[in-house]
């Protein structure tokens, strides 16, 4: 059993992006844009394009073994996998199930949870809280994209903006020795009156695939930029600050801050109104894009890997995607 006031740690983490890197002038050879307006804009340089045969569970099963190899963990210790995707290999079974075949999990409980961009947050907390319960001992969470499909490669308002990869992390109890570290708690928040301001129209039930909804682009990513611009910085300040001040700390104790990597100008401001200066962000938009669930867990395993989260750390996480949602998780790095 394991006690209600045990800490939740991470055990590893993990990443992979696809070779494939596709450049702003690329893009500028497919739309009517060009990369220093990209650059200027969002802070993109490039992003990664997965290949016709990789879809999300591949690059999920590339992120999840690192993980998995990094906690020294063999895949039968494992006995929940969450996936977080927006783009899963197909609307049922879930990748999670497709996850846990393809790294020889033998007993798992595996679903998806779909809150796109703000996909990681939810999983970790509701895989932390499942683990608090005594429901599982050790999780597998992972948030996987492969955006590229079902970006409109004519609509240069979007197909900018993002990219695929997959990040992943494990999660267990700690032993008392490490209490006080690891997830110390996570702020959620949705709103489903702002549904229409980030969606994809066709493929589900209520617009299934027909040759109309096709010939309408119904199956692509759709977006009100602007609009989105401005709430994303309100809730994700909103969250962190929030979360802070539920754990009796304030924003200049954080070490490192990994936000969601959608656009600079929206770290900018958020460094701004939390009044951190922006060394404290981990930023690696500029080489992937917005990869959505993938973002928060691909930027994390990077900081780790490369020092920048070193035990001890305070790590503040913020995200927002289509939802609307939103959050927050801060761990203490054990
Ligand atoms: C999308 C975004 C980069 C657009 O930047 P912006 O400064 O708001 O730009 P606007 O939408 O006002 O467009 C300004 C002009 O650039 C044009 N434009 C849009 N995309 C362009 C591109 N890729 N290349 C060149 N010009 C472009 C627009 O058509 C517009 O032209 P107009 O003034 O002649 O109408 C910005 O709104 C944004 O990042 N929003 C948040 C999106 C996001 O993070 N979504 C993910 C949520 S998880």
């Amino acid at each position: 059993m394991i006690p209600a006031s045990a800490p939740i740690v991470v055990r590893g983490t993990g990443s992979y992006a696809p070779e494939k890197v596709l450049t702003n002038g690329d893009l500028s050879r497919l739309v009517d844009t060009s990369d220093e307006w990209i650059l200027t804009r969002t802070g993109i340089r490039e992003r990664r394009i997965a290949a016709d045969h990789e879809a999300a569970s591949d690059l999920a099963v590339r992120a999840g073994a690192a993980a998995l190899a990094a906690a020294n963990l063999p895949p039968d210790k494992v006995d929940l996998v969450i996936v977080a995707t927006i783009t899963p290999d197909m609307p049922f079974p879930s990748t999670a199930c497709l996850v846990q075949h393809k790294l020889g999990i033998p007993r798992a409980v595996c679903f998806d949870v779909e809150a796109a961009c703000s996909g990681f947050i939810y999983v970790l907390d509701l895989a932390a809280n499942l683990i608090r319960a005594g429901r599982f001992h050790t999780a597998l969470v992972i948030g996987t994209e492969k955006l590229s499909s079902i970006l409109d490669w004519t609509d240069r308002t979007t197909c900018v903006l993002f990219g695929d990869g997959a990040g992943a992390v494990v999660l267990g109890a700690g032993s008392p020795a490490e209490a006080g570290f690891g997830i110390l708690g996570s702020h959620l928040g949705s709103d489903g009156a702002q549904a229409d301001l980030l969606h994809m129209p066709g493929g589900g039930s209520r617009l299934p695939a027909t040759p109309e909804s096709l010939g309408d682009r119904m199956h692509f990513l759709k977006m009100k930029g602007r609009e989105v611009f401005k709430i994303a910085v309100r809730v994700m300040e909103q969250s962190a600050l929030d979360l802070l001040a539920a754990h009796n700390l304030e924003p200049h104790q954080v070490d490192c801050v990994i936000p969601h990597q959608a656009n600079l100008r929206i770290i900018e401001l958020l460094a701004s109104r939390l009044d951190l200066p922006l060394e404290k962000f981990f930023i690696n938009l500029d080489r992937y894009g917005n990869t959505s669930a993938a973002s928060i867990p691909l930027a994390l395993d990077e900081a780790v890997r490369g020092g920048r989260v070193r035990p001890g750390d305070l790590v503040l996480m913020p995200a927002f995607g289509a939802g609307l949602t939103w959050g927050a998780s801060l761990i203490r790095w054990s």
